[in-house]
């Protein structure tokens, strides 16, 4: 590991470019294999739509579990909390989810349209109300994940003094949280319908929301030790 000297907690070790590869590649891809059986294979949805409208399902499935793993690191897995490398992992962890959050947001931009989200719009083409709280928990969710993604710029924590600093990550908190009220708006209706669960393969909605789930469980596990 590089040694840099910068004074934001974690950036005093950079993580080889084979492990940056390894951790990407090892939460998208099975996210992306999970996608393409479950919705080209067994539901039916055409190849062509391989390209956005599946990769897309990956990249937010993908982001939403890298972010969570950013707050999980040191906590449930990883190694002892505080520790510069772990604080590097999280950190790698926190930016590579907020980069395919945000792959996911300019591809959602792309195909929103009632043909390729229906249950989104009225007939009238405008949104229904599951439409309408998706899209406001994910906006809000994408905007609470831009103050821990700022805050890990160069010399921030200089900038901001650490109680800011911890604030500004902390907020990623909110965005799991938000993350949460995003899948269940767009998906509880068919979480429990598990007959018509393609191959039988749990939504990806309801797998988010789990991850995010699991994110903000680890945050309530910490706290209630740290009481005891
Ligand atoms: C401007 C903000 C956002 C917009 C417009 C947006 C849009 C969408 C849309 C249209 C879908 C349905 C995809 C589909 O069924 O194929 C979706 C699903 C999803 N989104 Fe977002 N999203 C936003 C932010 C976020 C954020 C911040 C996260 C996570 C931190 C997130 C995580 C997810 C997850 C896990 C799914 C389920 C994937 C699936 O079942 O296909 N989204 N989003």
């Amino acid at each position: 590991m590089k040694v840099n000297h910068r004074s934001n907690p974690g950036s005093s070790v950079r993580l080889p470019a084979a492990e940056r590869a390894r951790w990407v590649l090892s939460v998208w891809l099975p996210c992306l294999a999970y996608a393409i059986v479950r919705y080209n294979v067994y539901k039916g949805v055409e190849w062509t739509h391989l390209p956005l409208y599946i990769v897309n399902k990956s990249a937010a499935f993908a982001g939403v579990i890298l972010v969570a793993l950013a707050y999980l690191i040191g906590k449930w897995f990883g190694g002892p909390a505080g520790t510069e490398p772990v604080r590097a992992r999280a950190k790698f962890l926190g930016l590579a989810g907020f980069a395919m959050v945000t792959v996911h947001v300019l591809m959602a931009m792309v195909l929103l349209s009632p043909a390729s989200y229906e249950k989104f719009y009225e007939a009238s083409g405008k949104l229904n109300l599951t439409g309408e709280l998706t899209f406001l928990f994910g906006v809000l969710a994408y905007c609470c994940l831009l103050f821990p993604a700022i805050s890990t710029l160069p010399y921030m924590y200089d900038a901001l003094g650490m109680e800011r600093w911890l604030k500004a990550q902390h907020m990623g908190y909110a965005a799991l949280a938000l993350a949460c009220g995003h899948t269940l708006a767009m998906g509880s209706a068919g979480w429990a319908d598990i007959a018509s669960w393609p191959g039988s393969m749990p939504p990806i909605t309801l797998l988010g929301f789990l991850a995010a789930l699991a994110g903000l469980g680890g945050k309530l596990w910490v706290t209630r030790r740290h009481r005891r």
